[in-house]
């Protein structure tokens, strides 16, 4: 199998193509850089290109003879997807109908999609199943809906046969311990939490604490990197094997705090973050947790990391190793 992994030098993407390439499939990854990171993609073939250029595009495919894509390429922040959602809708929306019409043209119709727990919104029912009412609060949610919405069009009318992920908080690094998270700027809480906790900011700002949680803050199924990478190696493997289009939700099914997530850092780390309490996020739902059972069934998922201090563990010791990121 040669699969093309678009956003590949990224951190999901990154983490996935190392276990895609251990099945023994040719891996090539097309990423522009503008997020990802070249030192992120150690093995595979990397190709510097744009989802918006259909040349380039169609060149990898024809030159690598590729029969499915993994797509990550996208912009992921809801913080700031709020503020400019021009560039959401341009990059998440326009720029995979881009790779959808380059797709076709070329007679590639297998597509595992990086989707987002972000498309249901502020739940009805604690535990979100796939068929909980999507209603997303953040321009992130919604191209991502907007764009699961049109692979069912396309699927239906183009023979499009693709698997959408819903991905709750992914994090932690994998064991090797030279890839990791690396965002610039970093938005996201462990990873916030960690830089903390070294003195690389002056303290984490929880996002407010008059949710109705436990203790005040959102809750959020986080699920370890290769966890979520090893779903896409199952998704692809379901497609080639016959498997029609379909949507799988991918988290652990527990749901931490903020403080939770704080308190679990401290114990893995043996140091203190210091943190102050600031206003609410736009667009941040109370709580996000994952039923997950269905990829268990269907796919035979299984997640390795279950432990919340096992997952900082791992995150912790990329952090350690790499305090500057990959620049460093
Ligand atoms: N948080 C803080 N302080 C920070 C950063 C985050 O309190 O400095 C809080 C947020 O308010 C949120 C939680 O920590 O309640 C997790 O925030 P993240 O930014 O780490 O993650 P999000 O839940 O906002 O979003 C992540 C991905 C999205 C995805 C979503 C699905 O970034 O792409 O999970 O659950 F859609």
């Amino acid at each position: 199998m040669n699969i093309l992994v678009t956003g590949g030098a990224g951190y999901i993407g990154s983490h996935t193509v190392r276990l895609l390439e251990k099945t023994g499939s040719r891996v090539i990854v097309y990423d522009n850089l503008v997020t990802g990171h070249q030192a992120a993609v150690k093995n595979s073939v990397l190709i510097k290109g744009d989802i918006f250029d259909s040349e380039r595009l169609t060149d990898t495919i024809k030159c690598y003879s590729i029969s499915s894509v993994v797509h990550f390429a996208a912009y992921s922040l809801v913080g700031v997807s709020m503020a400019k959602p021009q560039d959401y809708y341009h990059n998440n929306v326009a720029g995979t109908l881009n790779l959808l019409d380059v797709m076709l043209e070329n007679g590639v119709k297998k597509l595992v999609f990086s989707s987002t727990a972000a498309v249901y919104g502020e739940p009805e029912k604690s535990l979100i199943t796939e068929e909980s009412i999507k209603n997303p609060t953040n321009v992130y949610g919604r191209t991502k809906l907007i764009m699961e919405n049109a692979m069912a069009d396309y699927s239906r009318a183009y023979g499009l046969t693709y698997i959408a992920l819903r991905y709750f908080n992914a994090c932690g690094a994998d064991a090797a311990g030279d890839i990791g998270e690396d965002h610039q700027p970093e938005t996201h809480l462990i990873p916030l939490v960690l830089k903390a906790c070294q003195g690389k900011t002056k303290g984490l700002s929880i996002f407010g604490e008059d949710y109705p949680t436990k203790d005040g803050t959102c809750v959020r199924d986080y699920i370890h990197v290769n966890d979520l990478g090893q779903a896409h190696v199952l998704a692809l493997a379901a497609l080639y094997n016959g498997h029609g289009s379909d949507v799988y939700n991918l988290g652990n099914g527990n749901g931490f705090t903020v403080r939770e997530i704080i308190a679990a850092a401290e114990a893995v780390t043996g140091l203190t973050v210091p943190q102050t309490v600031a206003a609410r996020r736009v667009g941040d739902p109370a709580v996000l947790v994952a039923g997950a059972d269905k990829i268990r069934q269907d796919l035979g998922w299984q997640p390795r990391y279950t432990d919340i201090k096992q997952i900082i563990a791992t995150a912790w010791r990329w952090h350690q190793a790499h305090p500057d990121g990959f620049a460093g």
